[in-house]
């Protein structure tokens, strides 16, 4: 039996142009290229689909549409729960969904409050502090951690906040860009050990046994700058400014430690059906988690998810498919309906 899709979504061209504080302000939100090639790829494998739109709209119309179940990738507009708002009105009228759960979402967007959880799992992070008001920076004296830092806004994507002038050398430096931060993101600050080695992105599909995808090393093209800061600048003109190696010419053993930190951080968020998670070699060598992704980019062509499926010869539309997949064995009365095989 074929079933009724929701989509839910943000597009870029819906952020309130009151609430743009920067130019990257949008720069988390989705194109509509993106839904369409999902609705195709859903539809395909003999899904009706029906494109809803962001909360506002899931409120007016999800009484009319009652879909079997939504496949979301709302990243929200404001706050820290933003990419919880549609999974916890879902949850309230008892639809199914694709993704993690509102407290995960949350949880996961919050990155001091993702590495307190990855903390206490055992699972290697840098040392932090979250920066919530100016004054506050007069405590940090009182870190532990040593300069190089590394500077970031506390619940934020896409490398919104983040430029190259993100690594930060002395405590000059760190008051001033705490105080421009603070003033254009209006959230508190995570400031962090800087981590000096490789990196790399890690994607897993599935719930109870997740997978790892594959493995992706993000290297600079520029033979000056040896250690790549992925920033706001280097993601607009990715062509020109990173290498993606997928997969990457590393150890078996750095391998298997990359896995178990991506896997196991997954596991301790307790994410569902999909995540991309971010780590970064320290200065010893080992994988450190630096945050997790639980609504992952899926543009075709181009989003890290798309080319560590295409690394495996998985096409866009199985790795669509396996998300809602993934998401319906979590539902017993649509997992007896549905009939239809993964499409391979
Ligand atoms: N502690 C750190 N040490 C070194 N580099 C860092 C550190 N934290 C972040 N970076 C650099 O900044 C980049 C962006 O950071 P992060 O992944 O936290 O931001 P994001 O905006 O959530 O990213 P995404 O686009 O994956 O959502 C990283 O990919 C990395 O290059
Ligand atoms: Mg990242």
């Amino acid at each position: 039996m074929a079933l009724t899709v929701g989509i839910t979504f943000d597009l870029k061209q819906s952020y309130p142009k009151e609430l743009k504080s920067s130019a990257d302000a949008d720069c988390e939100l989705d194109s509509m290229e993106t839904i369409a090639a999902i609705a195709a790829a859903l539809e395909r494998n003999r899904n009706r689909v029906i494109k809803i739109g962001n909360a506002r709209e899931v409120i007016k119309f999800i009484e009319k549409i009652k879909p079997d179940i939504v496949f979301n990738i709302s990243e929200g507009i404001l706050g820290r729960n933003r990419e919880a708002q549609i999974p916890a009105i879902l949850e309230a009228y008892q639809i199914p969904y694709t993704g993690s759960d509102p407290l995960t979402l949350s949880l996961c967007l919050d990155k001091s409050m993702a590495k307190k959880v990855i903390s206490y799992s055992n699972i290697p992070t840098p040392d932090f502090k979250k920066i919530s008001e100016a004054e506050e920076i007069q405590e940090l004296h009182e870190m532990e951690i040593n300069f190089p830092l590394f500077i970031k806004p506390c619940y934020e994507g896409s490398s919104k906040g983040i430029r190259l002038d993100s690594k930060i050398k002395n405590i000059s430096e760190l008051k001033k860009k705490t105080f421009e931060l603070l003033a254009t993101y209006r959230q508190p600050v995570l400031i962090e050990e800087y981590l000096p080695g490789s990196e790399y992105t890690v994607g897993i599909l599935g719930t109870k046994k997740p997978e790892v995808l594959g493995i992706m090393e993000v290297k600079s093209t520029s033979k000056s700058e040896e250690e790549l800061i992925y920033s706001y600048e280097i993601k607009k003109d990715w062509e020109n400014r990173v290498q993606y190696i997928c997969p990457p010419p590393i150890s078996p053993q750095l391998e298997s430690a990359i896995k178990k930190v991506a896997i196991d951080s997954f596991k301790a968020l307790e994410c569902r059906d999909v995540a991309r998670v971010d780590i970064r070699l320290d200065k010893y060598g080992t994988p450190n988690f630096l945050e997790i992704n639980p609504l992952p980019g899926l543009m075709p062509g181009y989003s890290d998810l798309y080319i560590m499926a295409k690394s495996v010869g998985m096409d866009y539309d199985v790795l669509i498919n396996k998300i809602l997949f993934s998401a319906i064995e979590r539902y017993p009365h649509l997992r007896i309906n549905d009939t239809r095989n993964l499409m391979t």
